[in-house]
């Protein structure tokens, strides 16, 4: 089929993938993490800023290191929805440019269908499944029927897990993106020191919430000496209740559904703790759980050029009329709303 030059840039890093029928040739990835560290957060017009200077370097670099040339190029893929309007737009545009410049088809790609399937990378989970996204913005449980067909099951009434982990990151003082730092230094600290109360959503067995953990973390905090032992602790006690909660979300889609498979992505996936769990959970309730290396569960275009590679497959290419999109629900039947058949 050809290689595809995919691009992901719906939040803060810029990322480009050259991927070849299965393979991914190169994977170059801009962070910019230090840009946003001093904000505690993610600065949007500083995002597509810096995405605007790193994009040309960083698609010439991934192109390099796949020793592809620009004439070799199948198709190009970008990341439409969801995510930050102007992030977006600037890995989409230049996607478009290279599109009609090169006459080769362009494919938006769902950026929540790139993280459900990143598992695809590198294993081969036959479907339907479980599927479970777990990033800085989502925290979603599909049913994947097959690739195109997706059933929510339950999400988050509030906050998303990894925004959860990167504000009580913050609030101890941490540097953003909190995640890897409150999962490191639980590894010094006491998972039972405090008890976090498991939030119960009333009717509703798969829907999680995160706000009162961060609250019930807040609420600690200021009555302890900021010493770092305090900082292992309470990090290992919130850690271990954020991911018990989405261990029972797990066995309770299982027993509804009687799916034994699982997909697990996003940001959050790269949590040692929670990849032990679900290897406990392999180990004692057959749970078969599917995962990607931590490089393709953060932001990657490689997720990103493994849909856009079906698609083009099944004979689907977009329309230059694709717009940016900061919502946008990956539901029934809509999957392929950036996608035309050819
Ligand atoms: O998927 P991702 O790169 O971006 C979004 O689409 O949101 O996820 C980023 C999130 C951040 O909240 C970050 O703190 C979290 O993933 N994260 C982690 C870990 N590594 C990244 N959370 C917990 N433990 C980690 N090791
Ligand atoms: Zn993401």
């Amino acid at each position: 089929m050809g290689k595809i030059l995919a691009i992901e840039t719906s939040c803060d890093d810029l990322s480009v993938c050259i991927y070849e029928n299965g393979q991914v040739l190169s994977l170059c990835t801009a962070s910019q993490v230090q840009a946003h560290q001093p904000y505690g957060g993610i600065v949007p017009e500083i995002a597509s800023r810096e995405h605007l200077a790193t994009i040309s370097q960083t698609v010439t670099l991934a192109l390099a290191q796949a020793c592809c040339q620009m004439s070799e190029l199948a198709a190009v893929a970008a990341t439409y929805a969801p995510g930050l309007v102007g992030s977006i737009l600037v890995g989409l545009n230049f996607a478009k440019a290279l599109s009609l410049s090169l006459n080769i088809p362009l494919l938006g790609v769902h950026h929540i269908e790139a993280h459900l399937l990143s598992p695809c990378l590198e294993h081969s989970p036959q479907f339907p499944a479980l599927g479970l996204v777990l990033s800085g913005g989502h925290t979603h449980l599909y049913q994947i029927n097959s690739i195109e067909k997706y059933q929510l099951l339950g999400h988050t009434v509030d906050d998303a897990i990894g925004e959860a982990f990167d504000k009580v990151a913050k609030l101890m003082g941490l540097p953003y993106p909190g995640g890897p730092w409150i999962d490191k230094l639980s590894q010094k600290g006491n998972p039972k020191k405090f008890v976090f109360t498991h939030p119960q959503i009333k009717d509703h067995s798969l829907h999680v919430s995160y706000s009162g953990l961060k609250t019930a973390a807040q609420n600690y905090w200021k009555n302890l000496e900021p010493n770092e032992q305090n900082q292992a602790d309470l990090a290992a006690s919130f850690q271990h209740c954020a991911i018990a909660i989405i261990q029972k979300m797990i066995e309770q889609a299982v027993a509804k559904t009687h799916l034994q498979q699982i997909l697990v992505s996003g940001g959050v996936a790269c949590n040692s703790y929670l990849r032990n769990m679900l290897q406990v959970l392999m180990e004692q309730k057959g749970i078969r759980y599917f995962i990607p290396s931590p490089k393709y569960c953060t932001d990657n275009a490689a997720m990103v050029a493994y849909v856009a590679h079906y698609y083009l497959k099944q004979g689907y290419t977009s329309s230059y009329d694709i717009d940016a999109m900061a919502n946008k629900n990956l539901t029934d039947g809509e999957t392929a709303f950036a996608n035309i058949k050819i």
